[in-house]
């Protein structure tokens, strides 16, 4: 039987020990319709090297041995943990309320550039976009090389979840942000909380993935179970499917049902709206996902990793 051809894809992302990010790249892996050509790990929910080990440690529990991991931005383009100590007390500060480690090198924007002049891909940005921004900074015509970005990020609608009104992955480096949706990258699709709102999921969900034959079902216990949101603390607990819908918007667009192009910047003005989302009157465009059929999402994310 002829296989279809695994289309390419590059993964930047912030994995937490087993975090929505993991989820979203065990998805792509067990879907069987992409060939992964690396993954850079950008500071975010947790610092980058953390998240590097991270990354690594979930292909492993794959046997997935090919596929390239590099070290990226260890801080933000400007926001710093003593800034976001100056913010109202926010839920979650992710890497900013972790020890800052060593600096190391980082290899994870030279290895975009070369391997995007190498094959134009699709690019998932699922963590802050600050490597995506140093990218375009250093060879701004990889632009044109990346078919689409898209985008775990922002709120465009509804509140943020980590001020008022941002959202956590643009709330961590806005002016990153507002780079990359500025840019002339040609086609960026945005999977906001607009849409992550909308598919919650209860213990059911949980009890059916750490029931199945997945090889991270023990980690995912743990984290899910005991970490955020906690089922196993909380029965009732409630979570929301938010890097893992990016994860399903490629392995089948048709789970989305409604979109909006809007020309969108970010908010750099530290403070209570600093990475908040603007709809501007004119510039680049982005396609902002605002409907997704949330039990079809949910399946998805159900069968794939059970
Ligand atoms: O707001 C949700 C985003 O913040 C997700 O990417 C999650 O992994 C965290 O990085
Ligand atoms: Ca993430």
């Amino acid at each position: 039987m002829l296989l279809a051809a695994q289309e390419p894809i590059l993964i930047d992302c912030d994995p937490g020990r087993f975090t929505d990010d993991n989820a979203a790249i065990a998805m792509l892996v067990r879907s069987g319709k992409f060939k992964i050509a690396g993954i850079t790990v950008v500071a975010g929910n947790v610092w980058a090297n953390e998240g590097l080990r991270n990354a690594r440690a979930t292909l492993n529990m794959m046997d997935v041995e090919d596929v390239p991991v590099h070290l990226g931005a260890q801080q933000p383009l400007r926001h710093t943990a003593e800034m976001a100590q100056k913010e109202k007390p926010l839920e979650f500060a992710g890497a900013f309320d972790l020890r800052r480690p060593r600096a190391e090198k980082e290899t994870a924007v030279d290895f975009l550039i070369e391997t995007l002049e190498k094959q134009p891909m699709t690019v998932l940005a699922i963590g802050p976009l600050t490597n995506i921004a140093q990218a375009l900074q250093k060879k701004p015509s990889i632009a044109g090389r990346i078919k689409q970005l898209v985008i775990m990020g922002g709120a465009v609608r509804v509140p943020g979840n980590s001020n008022k009104t941002a959202e956590f992955n643009f709330w961590f480096d806005p002016e990153a942000a507002r780079q990359v949706l500025e840019s002339a990258i040609p086609r960026k699709v945005l999977v906001g909380l607009d849409v992550c709102n909308q598919v919650a999921y209860g213990k059911d969900v949980f009890d059916a993935i750490v029931t199945g034959k997945a090889p991270f079902r023990h980690i995912f216990r743990e984290q899910f179970g005991y970490g955020f949101p906690g089922f196993l603390k909380d029965p009732k607990a409630k979570a929301y499917l938010w890097d893992e819908l990016v994860a399903a918007y490629l392995i089948d667009p048709s789970v989305f049902t409604k979109s909006e192009e809007l020309a969108l910047s970010v908010d750099e003005t530290f403070g209570e709206r600093y990475g908040a989302v603007r709809i501007q009157p004119s510039g680049a465009i982005t396609t902002v996902l605002l409907q997704v059929d949330a039990q079809r999402a949910l399946n998805m994310y159900r069968d794939l990793l059970k």
